[in-house]
């Protein structure tokens, strides 16, 4: 598909679209940002190779789509809050950060719209990212599982990944990672959500934020709820990503799980991630 100047091509059937004829690092017209748009829309995750930028250039891309957040547990770099460094030295064997299917940060009461993650340092191989389509995974499911689940809100919380007794202090050595008592708060939210964009439904429940369902236990959720996260990460709704140096993934939170795989030992990756605020699911 293209859209005038730039172009989409797409990576997978179920969502990926890299484009071309594009510098991020330029002050886009409108014309430009609303195709950016419209791809993101449409692909629901969109790859930029061969990039140039900045931190200040990073941040004015990801402005021109909405405000952007600092991250709650995560120390953003010291003249710019807002990008945080998603790092894992060669030397380091633990978990990397992102390595279970997730949206970001949906323990928010407004998780973000999306998030624009830059690569400036690459593994020879490996260090892919994998992207899973949540419209997919809501329509494949049978109609009386949609009907069910239209009932259905979800539990969400950062204590697995941020709490005082969470992964963070195992894993993530090389990232400025700040557990806090926040991280206990729980947050309600729809199983199924209607993006506001496109009006389209899908899956919104992931296994690094969400707990339980409302009202019940986490043992009475959890057969359903490990049904859903494995029909989310279906290989039929997913794309992957092979990272070069310079390259950008823009994702859609709202309709996107994605997972970083953690098969680089020996081998350093660095990233700079913003993160572009949203609003409250419905
Ligand atoms: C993340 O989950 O934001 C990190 C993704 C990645 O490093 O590929």
């Amino acid at each position: 598909m293209t859209y005038q100047t730039i172009k989409a091509t797409p990576i997978a059937g179920a969502l990926g679209a890299e484009i071309s004829g594009v510098s991020l690092s330029d002050e886009l017209s409108d014309s430009v940002i609303a195709k950016i748009r419209n791809a993101l829309l449409d692909h629901l995750v969109i790859f930029f190779r061969d990039q140039k930028l900045t931190p200040e250039q990073q941040i004015a891309f990801a402005r021109r789509f909405g405000p952007l957040e600092e991250h709650d547990f995560v120390k953003g770099l010291p003249d710019h809050p807002e990008i945080i460094r998603v790092v894992r030295e060669a030397d380091e064997t633990s978990l990397n950060f992102g390595g279970a299917w997730h949206s970001d940060v949906t323990h928010q009461e407004c998780p973000a719209l999306g998030s624009v993650l830059y690569a400036l340092d690459v593994p020879p191989y490996g260090g892919d990212t994998l992207f899973s389509n949540q419209y997919l995974a809501y329509e494949t499911l049978s109609p009386g599982m949609q009907q069910m689940l239209a009932g259905l809100t979800a539990i969400h919380t950062a204590r697995g990944p941020f709490g005082p007794e969470g992964r963070s202090k195992t894993n993530w050595q090389s990232m400025q990672v700040e557990p806090s008592a926040k991280a206990l708060e729980e947050m309600e939210h729809p199983v199924v959500r209607t993006h506001p964009e496109t009006g389209r439904k899908g899956l919104f429940v992931n296994k690094t934020f969400t707990v339980r369902f409302k009202d019940m236990t986490e043992q009475e959720s959890s057969p359903l709820l490990e049904y859903l996260f494995k029909h989310a990460s279906h290989e039929g709704f997913t794309c992957r990503f092979r990272w070069t140096p310079g390259a950008v993934a823009f994702w859609d939170n709202r309709a996107v799980l994605h997972y970083a795989l953690n098969d680089y030992s020996g081998h350093r990756r660095e990233m700079h991630r913003v993160a572009i605020s949203g609003d409250r699911p419905v």
